[in-house]
Parts: C-alpha cells; structure tokens; sequence
C-alpha cells in the first residue's frame, strides 16, 4: 500500500531535483569528452578465472576501543575473554574461509559512543580487510559519528585507507545528500571478451542517521538527491553494456548495499522469507520511494542492509531480494546463544558459446555462523539469468 501512495510524491521530489541539476553548471560534455570510447572500469575488479566474483558482507560490527570493550549478549560463559577482538577474529576467519573478492562493511562500523577516538576505531575496525589486502567498501550506519569524528569525518576518513574503493560522494553529483554514495564495476573475467564491460554493478547508499525533520520521528532515509544520482547512473550503466563493443542483450545485474532497512522489509512472513525474523524492521517511519526507483530502474537483483541484528532473511519482491546479513559485531546487541553471522553472496558468469567466459548468469547466498566450524546455513539462489527473464516486469 504504501508503495503506491509513495508514487507521486516521489515523481515530484525527483522532477524537482532534475530541475534543481539543471540549474547547476555541471560540465557534462567536457567530462564525456575526456573519456576513452571504451567503457573504463573505473576500479580493478573483475570476476576471477574460475568465474566467480565473491563479496563478504560484515553488517553491524559496532567496534570501539578494542581489547577493553566488553561483549553484548554472549551467554554467561562466554563473557570472560570476549571483546571487540572476537569481533576482529571473525573477519579473518571469514577471509580465510571464504577468500571474498570485495569485503562490504554495511554501516555501524563502529559504535561511536563508546569510541574513545573514531579514528583509531576505525583504523582497528577494518585492519583484518587491510592486512589481507583485500578490496573493501563502506558505508556509514546511524552510530558512526557518535564518537570524535562527525558522518563527514568518517566517511572522509575511511576513503583514505588502504585498499578501500569507498569514495566521499560521486564527483558528477555536485548536490547529493550524506557521505559514501558510490558505485563500483565489477568487469568480466580478464581474457573474456567482456574483459572491459562491467558485468556486474555494485552500488553504495548512505541511508543516514536520524530524521532531522521535527514532524518525522525516527531515523533516516534515501533523499531524493541520492535516488536521482542512483537512477541516471544505473540509466548510463546498463546502455554501456548494451552497447559495442560485445553489446549486451539485457543490463548487467545490480546489487545495493546500504545500512538501515527500507519499509518494504516488512512485506513477508515466514511463508515467503528465508532466515529468522526475530524482531520489527526498523526502517524510517516514512516511505522514502528507494525501493520503487530501483524497481523502475530494472537492474537491481538484491539489497543488502544491516541494522536489525536479529534479522538475517532474505525475501522477494517485485523481482528484487531485499536481505538482511545479521548482526556480526559482539559489542553489538545480539541474542545469546544465536551466533554472530556473516552474509557471503557470490556471482557466477556462463560460459559462451566459443567457450571463455561470459556474462553473469546466477547470484547465490548463504550465511556462516561464528561457531567453531563457521556453519554455512540458507543457502538460496537470490537470481539467475532465465527465471529473470520469466518476470513480468
Ligand atoms: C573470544 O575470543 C577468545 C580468544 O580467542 C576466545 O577464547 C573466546 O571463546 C571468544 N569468545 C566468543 C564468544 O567467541
Ligand atoms: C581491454 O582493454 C585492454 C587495455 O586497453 C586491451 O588490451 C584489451 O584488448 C581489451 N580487451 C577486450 C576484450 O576488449
Ligand atoms: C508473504 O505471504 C503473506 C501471506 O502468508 C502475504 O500476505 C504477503 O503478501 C507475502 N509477501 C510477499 C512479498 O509475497
């Protein structure tokens, strides 16, 4: 219901922002003109020899101060001993498990309250992805500028690391709301002849903290800024790959990964989710219309938040997986004796018919546990390339 009463205000906030870049001297063509005709990845990541392009997504860690902050809701027993360091254990098992080609970090990253210096919680919070020198992208929660460093100095922080393709805010959007919205590329496999097309669309959204309008309680959402540069990017993503060289029949498929949940995560039950519900979706108290401009924009697969730590489902909806990773940090709230979890997705690219590697052809889930032999569970294949040209869009 809500989807529908959101439509027109949503036409409205967004013609008004296309007015508003109207007004605003962005240079289009000059940039447009300095680009080579080829499609530039603008990061190096690509699907690997065997096909595959793995992300890790670590949702919640809430880290603070390290070897001292103490851990939430661990069964009695496990309390002593356990801090922020187990937080930091589980992403190098994880690594180890898993070898992920991109980690993503969902927001409350860390828990600013009880951080005695961002900075150094952040440089700690992320030193596993780091150390393994492997590519990681962030965005930012509702607690990662509670501590010294405000949403603009974290996020300005966390650009500047080792390894991370986070960025600030896109450079061709001179008015967005927030701080981290982004895009990646994933190109196809090195000798395909996709080599130089991005197969595979990553996108980054801060979907903020609190509300600031005193008449909307509650937290924050995706301004209309952020949906416009999100609409005319996967717009001009999905005609570069429709377009030669090796022009693509249909748009690349698109991920999205920001932190707190859109109101349409309340759309299911048990009957039609896979995972646990074990509390509300604490989304905004309004519906922003995110979820209508991605299914108008037709690229997006799935969306991948945090914020709910005792939520982990996966459910679909009008052709797009909205879910959950559930909680990973232990200085986060959590439920004892229900382990910390992480969410690995993975895409697979078809083999063409000369043999090399193609386009993506299938997206697969599953969770691991932080038990003792990090237990996969629900494992589910969110798309694959034939069920979606059955839906009826
Ligand atoms: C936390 O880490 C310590 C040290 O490795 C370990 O002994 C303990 O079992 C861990 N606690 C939890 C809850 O995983
Ligand atoms: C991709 O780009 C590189 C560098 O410009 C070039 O050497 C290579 O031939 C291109 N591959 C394909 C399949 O277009
Ligand atoms: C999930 O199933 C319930 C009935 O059990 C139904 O009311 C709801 O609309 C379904 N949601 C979706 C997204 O299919």
């Amino acid at each position: 219901m809500e989807l529908f009463v959101s439509l027109p205000f949503h036409g409205f906030v967004v013609t008004t922002a296309v007015l508003l870049l109207c007004f605003v001297p962005i240079n289009v063509s000059a940039v447009a003109s300095r680009r080579p005709p080829q499609l530039q990845l603008s990061q190096k990541l690509r699907f690997d020899q065997n096909g595959e392009f793995k992300i890790l997504q670590v949702a919640d860690m809430h880290f603070a101060d390290g070897k001292t902050t103490p851990c939430l809701d661990v069964l009695p027993s496990q309390v002593h001993g356990c801090s922020d360091l187990n937080t930091s254990s589980f992403i190098q098992r994880m690594i180890q498990a898993e070898k992920p080609n991109l980690i993503v970090f969902t927001g409350d990253n860390i828990f600013g309250f009880d951080a005695k210096d961002s900075t150094k919680s952040l440089n700690a919070a992320f030193a596993p992805a780091i150390a393994a020198k492997i590519p990681w992208a962030a965005v930012l929660g509702n607690h990662d500028q509670e501590g010294t460093l405000s949403r603009e100095g974290v996020m300005k922080h966390i650009v500047g690391l080792k390894h991370t393709v986070s960025q600030f805010n896109p450079s061709e959007a001179h008015i967005i709301d927030g701080f981290g919205n982004y895009n990646v590329e994933v190109g196809g496999a090195e000798v395909s002849g996709l080599a130089n097309k991005s197969v595979l669309n990553i996108y980054f959204l801060d979907s903020g903290d609190y509300s600031t309008v005193p008449d909307i309680p509650g937290y924050g959402w995706i301004k209309p800024s952020q949906q416009f540069w999100f609409q005319s990017t996967s717009a001009k993503l999905q005609r570069a790959h429709m377009r030669p060289p090796m022009a693509q029949k249909s748009s690349a498929p698109g991920l999205v990964y920001f932190h707190i949940p859109l109101p349409e995560f309340a759309s299911f039950d048990s009957s039609n989710y896979t995972g646990v519900r074990q509390e509300g979706i604490s989304s905004a108290s309004i519906n922003s219309g995110f979820f209508t401009t991605m299914v108008e924009a037709g690229d997006v697969k799935a969306v991948f938040t945090g914020h709910d730590h005792l939520n982990d489902f996966c459910g679909q909806l009008t052709g797009i997986q909205l879910c959950y990773a559930g909680g990973f940090g232990y200085h986060a709230y959590g439920k004892a004796g229900w382990s910390r979890r992480a969410r690995v997705v993975v895409a697979s690219l078809e083999k063409t018919v000369k043999g090399d590697w193609g386009a993506v052809k299938s997206i697969k889930t599953w969770k691991r546990l932080d038990d003792r032999y990090l237990t996969a569970v629900d494992g589910q294949v969110l798309w694959s390339k034939n069920s979606a040209d059955e839906v009826d869009r």
